[in-house]
């Protein structure tokens, strides 16, 4: 049997076969966030309208109809609140204000009230588990006596040894070295020490002190009543820590960012099977129980406001049955499936975590939330072509081993897209990654910022590399990013960005922002998102095969052409990540075609 696959006379020959003009498309069926696909605005890295080299509110906003156009249905906005930016916005200083780096508050209504004129919903990131050393709560903290109401906001704790001199445990924090930072008494003797997961200018919230509850429950209402959608919740997996604090020595082999990734990505190796129920040690600072009364009071906030509002875990829980516990109905609507982005570009571990991942979220009524990149993993177009071992949030250099091929990983990484976005579920898109953009291997070491960088000596790369603003208009100062006339851009771009530029490739059929476009477009007049998956076999242990409603979706993860064992025409090819001029896919290329 064969597969016709030229293109009909008068269509180029090209991955695109069904251009139609572009229309906003809601996805229908149940709740929204269901099959929802959201797309996170970075915003230092999506667009500066005032010059000054970093993005910012207004920028966003007269870059929305982009958005609309690409047809995501909503989008989350990483932090944009008022911060010292020692970790790019997520150490909050007021969260109830927005950071003169990014506009007002006056700037955030015009670009939700846009948004939504176009269709589309807004999300916003809190971050509950620690503040800037800069909010008051904790300058407050440190000038109250030890014991006092305002010291137990955060976790203070007294050093251990005859001095007090030794840290109160072993714990090590996920941006390297230690968890705890000692503090200074006011006459200038060592006071006690606070815990820190991230970097020590962001000290860790104690959640187990009702005052703290109240005050986010007010922090939610605030940006609720500002009329927001919902919010992703950083760190939702490390509010409580275990009683006693215990030492605690985390795997070697564990990676080290997200908060979680440190201990609970142990066992992501190539080769994971995501049904296995063992569940790795629960690190003590982790995945405590006592996390779930939170957000079912956050529900309850939520509950109050009219609308389908949504909380969107970001929480690296291994196995998925745990992570499921996040996503019970009363409490988040959503929690990101990272260990479907922690697997490799190998069928049989993609078949192995999206049936895991179904099953496991099944089991409480919750949709899996598909995600391939965001800015703390290396980009996926770079990520999937490694060749060497990369624990996550170690980031990549130009030291670092089994550096990828840029052509294989971003055809990898079209082809590992095709695959997200026809799973049923919601799937959240990365900025950037509509371009193909690579990871940013060769970023200057003077230029980089990520505090992992500095906390592990340089020897981690971290983030930076997925983080470089993106590029819309090929041949302008900094891609278009900012104003003709603006600042460089807080990281530099790489000199070759032009082919990735959005002006490079709109309206060209194939490229990357075209494919994008098309598949958001086919995903929500085919109702991937609300479908159902059924696998289909005879393709080989190479291959990716299942329908989904009307369209059957084939991809090919090794390195020689498979046979497409059915009779198809050229009419019957939705979507193909590559030019299919044989009748066989392509090494790394996937497909879907009318079933
Ligand atoms: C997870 C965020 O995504 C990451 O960027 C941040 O550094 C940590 N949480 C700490 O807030």
């Amino acid at each position: 049997m064969t597969i016709e696959t030229s293109p009909e006379p008068g269509l180029p020959d090209t991955a695109v076969t069904d251009a139609q003009p572009t229309e906003t498309l809601i996805a229908t069926g149940g709740e929204w966030w269901r099959s929802a696909v959201i797309y996170q605005i970075y915003p230092r890295s999506f667009a500066d309208d005032d010059g000054d080299g970093i993005g910012d509110l207004v920028g966003i906003t007269k870059r929305l109809d982009a958005l609309a156009e690409l047809g995501v249905d909503a989008i989350w906005l990483s932090p944009f609140m008022t911060s010292p930016q020692h970790d790019a916005g997520y150490d909050v200083a007021d969260y109830c204000d927005v950071d003169p780096l990014f506009g007002t508050l006056a700037d955030f209504d015009a670009m939700l009230e846009k948004a939504h004129a176009l269709g589309i919903r807004l999300i916003v990131d809190l971050v509950p588990n620690h503040t800037s050393w800069d909010h008051a709560w904790f300058q407050e903290a440190l000038a109250a006596p030890e014991g006092s109401p305002e010291r137990d906001r955060y976790m203070f704790h007294d050093g251990k040894g005859p001095n007090g001199d030794e840290m109160p445990n072993n714990w090590e924090s996920v941006f390297g070295g230690p968890m705890w930072e000692r503090t200074t008494n006011p006459d200038g003797t060592p006071g006690q020490w606070y815990l820190h997961i991230f970097d020590k200018s962001q000290p860790d919230l104690n959640w187990e002190n009702p005052w703290v509850r109240e005050q986010f429950h007010g922090i939610l209402r605030f940006w609720l009543d500002r009329g927001v959608d919902g919010f992703r919740v950083d760190v939702a997996h490390g509010l409580i820590k275990e009683a006693g604090l215990p030492d605690y020595t985390p795997p070697e082999d564990a990676g080290s960012m997200g908060g979680g990734a440190a201990d609970a990505l142990v066992g992501l190796e190539p080769g994971i099977d995501a049904d296995a129920d063992a569940d790795p040690a629960t690190p003590p600072y982790w995945a405590q129980d006592g996390v779930h009364e939170i957000y079912r009071g956050w529900h309850a906030v939520l509950e109050e406001y009219d609308g389908e509002r949504v909380l969107c875990a970001e929480a690296w829980v291994e196995p998925l049955t745990k992570l499921a516990r996040w996503v019970r109905p009363d409490e988040m609507q959503q929690a990101f499936n990272f260990t479907y982005l922690s697997a490799g570009w190998s069928a049989p571990e993609l078949r192995s975590v999206i049936d895991g991942s179904i099953a496991a979220f099944a089991t409480v009524g919750a949709p899996s939330t598909w995600v391939l990149s965001n800015h703390d993993v290396v980009r996926h177009a770079s990520r999937l072509a490694l060749t060497a071992e990369n624990l996550q949030g170690a980031g990549i250099g130009p030291n670092s081993p089994g550096l990828p091929d840029t052509a294989v990983g971003l055809r990898r990484a079209r082809a590992a897209t095709a695959v997200m976005l026809a799973l049923p579920g919601s799937a959240y898109i990365y900025q950037g990654e509509e371009l193909g953009l690579p990871e940013d291997i060769y970023l200057p070491d003077e230029a980089r910022q990520d505090p992992t960088w500095f906390r592990t000596n340089h020897e981690k790369y971290g983030r930076d590399g997925c983080r470089v603003p993106i590029p819309w208009e090929a041949g302008a100062p900094t891609y278009g990013f900012g104003p003709a006339d603006g600042a460089a851009s807080w990281l530099p771009q790489p000199a070759d960005w032009d082919v990735y530029a959005r002006s490079s490739q709109q309206g060209v059929a194939g490229s990357t922002l075209e494919l994008y476009k098309l598949a958001l477009r086919l995903r929500a007049a085919h109702a991937l998102g609300t479908g159902t998956l059924e696998w289909l076999g005879g393709y080989g242990p190479e291959v990716v095969a299942f329908r989904n409603g009307d369209v059957t979706v084939i991809a090919n993860t090794g390195s020689t052409p498979v046979e497409l064992p059915v009779e198809r025409s050229a009419d019957d090819v939705l979507l193909a990540t590559e030019p299919l001029t044989e009748a066989a896919l392509p090494a790394d290329t996937a497909v879907w075609l009318r079933s």
